[in-house]
């Protein structure tokens, strides 16, 4: 088979700001093509990884690219946000957490799952876990005027939500709506001409909004990365790669929540709230990609990585 096509977003920043133990213990939550994980293997020889990722094929394809540290790894295909249930069951602590939000090019170039707005009578899907019974369709042909107008706005910040979603309901009232090219071509009416490239796929930002609405993609994003950070022994690393305006605000408040310190009245005696710091910030803003990245892979122009220490 032909190797991934999926280069590793911020692979040299992800790694060092993990600052690696030769014998480490970490999680790559979000396997993909193992890009990551393969770098986290090499450089750390003794450590041990545990993976998730809830896309069987990329699970297979990565298997295929970690076959020389088999023994090392261990990958379960579920979604991150179970791991801290994993983990307590399983008695495992970390020394590094990685997230790399969002989905692989092989899940965008594999025009049958529908994630892509360059296909045309493939099915609108848009699953990452194709065990999962909920699919674009679902969005598409069964949410109300009101709420696919909300996530347009939200998840893909479409300036033009209100006429797409207006139009995406009156033709399903004809016929239920099926394929890609058929909610592309409702996507590039609604949009008026002079403003249609603008950005731009006509159809990239809703394409975007119902696959993050398909995958849960920002449910429960911030109390995962709450729970994994506390599986961390002290000076663990957690390093969280985000692609979305609203991922980011997720990560940022989960570790301003996890860096509140004592919230009690100064003028009490002794603290009664119990909260203590749990982490020290290693990236203040958000890192972005170098030139050379952004010039060579075009995923990573939205990327921003957020990096913190357990204390
Ligand atoms: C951006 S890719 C990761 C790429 C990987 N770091 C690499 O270098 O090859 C994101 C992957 O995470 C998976 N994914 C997304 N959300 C997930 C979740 N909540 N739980 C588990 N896997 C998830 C997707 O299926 C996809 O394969």
């Amino acid at each position: 088979m032909e190797p991934l096509k999926h280069f590793p977003v911020m692979l040299e920043e992800c790694i060092e700001g993990l600052n690696l133990k030769e014998n480490g213990v970490y999680f790559d939550g979000t396997l993909g093509g193992a890009g990551h994980s393969y770098e986290i293997l090499k450089r750390a020889p003794k450590s041990t990884l545990y993976a998730t990722d809830v896309d069987e094929y990329g699970i297979g394809r990565a298997e295929e690219r970690l076959c020389e540290f088999r023994g090392r790894y261990k990958i379960y295909r579920d979604n991150f946000k179970n791991f801290p249930a994993i983990a307590e069951r399983e008695g495992i602590r970390l020394d590094g957490v990685l997230l790399d939000l969002g989905m692989s090019s092989f899940q965008i170039d594999d025009k049958t799952r529908g994630f892509s707005y360059l296909s045309e009578n493939e099915p609108l899907d848009m699953r990452m876990d194709k065990r999962a019974p909920f699919t674009a369709q679902d969005v598409v042909n069964g949410y109300a005027k009101r709420e696919l107008e909300r996530i347009l706005k939200d998840y893909g910040e479409e300036k033009f939500a209100a006429k797409i979603a207006e139009n995406i309901v009156a033709q399903r009232a004809v016929r239920p709506l099926k394929t890609c090219g058929e909610l592309v071509e409702i996507i590039e009416r609604s949009i008026p001409a002079k403003f249609r490239y603008e950005g731009g796929h006509p159809a990239k930002r809703t394409f975007q909004a119902i696959r993050i609405e398909v995958n849960g993609e920002l449910d429960g994003l911030g109390d995962a990365v709450i729970a994994l950070t506390r599986l961390l022994k002290s000076g663990g690393r957690i390093a969280v790669l985000t692609f979305h305006s609203l991922e980011d605000r997720a990560v940022k408040s989960a570790f301003k929540e996890l860096e509140t310190d004592c919230v009690c009245d100064k003028s009490l005696p002794v603290c009664v709230c119990g909260r203590k710091r749990e982490i020290k910030l290693i990236t203040k803003h958000p890192v972005t990609a170098g030139d050379e990245e952004l010039r060579e892979n075009s995923r990573s122009k939205s990327a921003k990585l957020r990096i913190a220490e357990k204390l």
